[in-house]
């Protein structure tokens, strides 16, 4: 077990993702972030410092539990305050468990801005993963707008309403062709794009004949659901979100944002030839080029062009397809059951609303806004009025109709937290609905911060006592996102035993941004040691200052 230490320097840098030059934030002068390459049990130490001339920042490290190290989460306002133009905050933390993960930003809509990066965590010295493989490939998918984050938030909270609209690009480990003819010539370097060199030159994944292979496969997109196939092979699904998996095969699998996975492949197509990996859009009436990489047969050149078409993306409205490949995802053997019985249920209405005219999306009718101080601090020293301190909602009308459009679409703003008794098995029920136009029901990946959860279900239209019976107790998933079907539910079980205050939110970074999120705190009172960087503001800073704590 070894501590790794990483100094960053976060800063925008002119980038060219997609051939089209725009301002990225990136990471040491570029983008992505650097790689984080580490092994079960060590400790990862990041020094990051804040370049950006006159913005906060924070960095969440997406998977990773933080047991014991709730303040290095990395959310502004929840665990942490921002980072201020020119000041350096030390994220310390373990990374207990092997897995493909990775970092982002988690303030205002600077994930979308290009803040991120990979973190793979290999199991620990001596220890073995349950599968076999000769080399590993690793892919990181994006999305990209040519509009700033700014005026992007800014439209999200106008009125009239303007919506980001789709992405211009899809990316692949940063890189995207925007407007280059077409992607196969763009491959070749004969599009309009100067390709050859580029930032934007397509990502060749360069494989020996007959061997098996590992790709990590994450996706950080701020919209996109996506959907991946390699042409000619076969995926062999062996781990989600950091936790294996009972493997399965496909030909085609989905993505959402915040998922992660590992698929085996096996290079054993006709070795003289090239193949390609294609990335497409699902769920929305995808208005964005699909993404292409190359899986490169060695000693093939690069340049060989293969002889079929891209693997063609599944029709973008075509659920019983995502949902076949969703439901196959169940844990592999061994892995640790949920408890039997849960001592609180929570079900979460997921709707679109209206404040003053303005579009929200809220949670049993309360769209989340985070409070200038960060909870962690403000619960951990019992500060009053820090933040909403009425429980919210556990629940939602019983004869709410989630097949059409909310009758009152008004809804109101909060920052309220629910409090779960520490180590007590939670169930939260997320239930999807219409949205404010008819007929529209939208794909929500969820994702829970501080916890791995159990998937125990989904289901069609609105969940009701009945389906509890057909939970699965059996061999119900471990993980840290999971996706909401349009007109759905779906039904998670955890264990709250990490003491600290954590988000749940959808992982669409406008949906979070327009409050579409809940905060979860379990025994902050046995949280010790919270850096002071991480208290100086707000109501907490104003404590340190009265009490040089
Ligand atoms: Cu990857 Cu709260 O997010
Ligand atoms: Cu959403």
């Amino acid at each position: 077990r070894s501590a790794l230490f990483f100094k960053w320097e976060v800063s925008y840098v002119f980038w060219s993702p997609d051939c089209m030059e725009g301002l990225v934030i990136g990471i040491n002068g570029r983008f992505p972030g650097p790689t984080i390459r580490a092994k079960a049990g060590d400790t990862i130490v990041v020094e990051l410092k804040n370049t950006l001339p006159t913005e906060g920042v924070v960095i969440h490290w997406h998977g990773i539990r933080q047991i014991g190290t709730p303040w290095a989460d990395g959310t502004a306002s929840i665990s942490q305050c921002a980072i201020n133009p020119d000041e350096t905050f030390v994220y310390r933390f373990q990374v207990d468990k092997a897995g493909t993960y990775f970092y982002h930003g988690h303030y205002g809509m600077q994930r979308a801005a290009g803040l991120y990066g990979s973190l793979i965590v290999d199991v620990a010295e001596g220890e073995e993963e349950p599968f076999h493989y000769e080399g590993e490939l690793n892919l990181l998918l994006s999305d990209w707008y040519h509009q700033n984050v700014y005026a992007q938030m800014a439209g999200l909270s106008s009125n009239p309403f303007r919506w980001i609209g789709e992405p211009q690009t899809l990316l692949i480990n940063g890189r995207g062709q925007y407007n280059c003819s077409t992607a196969e010539q763009t491959i070749r370097g004969s599009g309009t794009c100067e390709i050859t060199g580029s930032q934007c030159e397509p990502v060749v994944l360069q494989v020996q004949p007959n061997k098996t292979y590992r790709i990590r496969i994450a996706s950080t997109t701020s919209l996109s659901s996506l959907n991946l196939a390699i042409g000619n092979h076969k995926m062999t699904v062996v781990e989600a979100d950091g936790n294996y998996v009972k493997p399965f095969v496909v030909n085609d699998m989905d993505i959402y944002s915040g998922d992660s996975y590992s698929v085996l492949i096996t290079t054993n197509q006709n070795p003289s030839l090239n193949y390609w990996i294609s990335v497409g859009v699902r769920g929305r009436l995808p208005k964005t080029q699909r993404a292409l990489a190359l899986l490169n047969y060695l000693p093939n050149s690069a340049t060989n062009l293969p002889k079929t078409a891209p693997p063609a993306t599944p029709a973008w409205n075509d659920y019983t397809h995502s949902k076949s490949f969703t439901y196959k995802i169940v844990a592999k053997e061994g892995t640790l059951k949920p408890p039997v019985n849960s001592k609180r249920q929570i079900a979460l209405l997921n709707t679109q609303n209206k404040i003053n005219g303005c579009i929200k999306w809220s949670i049993n009718n309360i769209s989340l806004v985070l409070p200038p101080t960060p909870y962690l601090g403000s619960m951990r020293y019992g500060l009053k009025g820090a933040f909403d301190m009425t429980k919210p909602p556990e629940k939602f009308a019983r004869d709410y109709d989630v097949m059409r459009p909310p009758l009152n679409p008004n809804t109101t703003q909060g920052s309220s937290v629910y409090k779960l008794e520490l180590n007590s098995t939670v169930d939260v029920i997320l239930q999807n609905a219409n949205a404010l136009a008819d007929n529209v029901s939208e794909i929500h990946p969820w994702h829970l911060h501080g916890h791995d959860f159990w998937v125990l279900g989904y289901g069609e239209g609105r969940f009701g006592k009945r389906d509890m019976a057909k939970f699965n107790l059996k061999n119900p998933p471990l993980r840290n996102t999971v996706v909401v079907f349009p007109y759905g539910w779906t039904a998670i079980r955890f264990v709250a035993n990490n003491p600290g205050v954590w988000a749940f939110h959808c992982h669409i970074e406008p949906h979070l941004h327009m409050g579409m999120g809940v905060v979860f705190a379990e025994g902050v009172e046995f949280v010790k040691q919270i850096p002071k960087e991480a208290l100086a503001c707000g109501m907490t800073g104003q404590m340190l200052m009265n009490n040089h704590l």
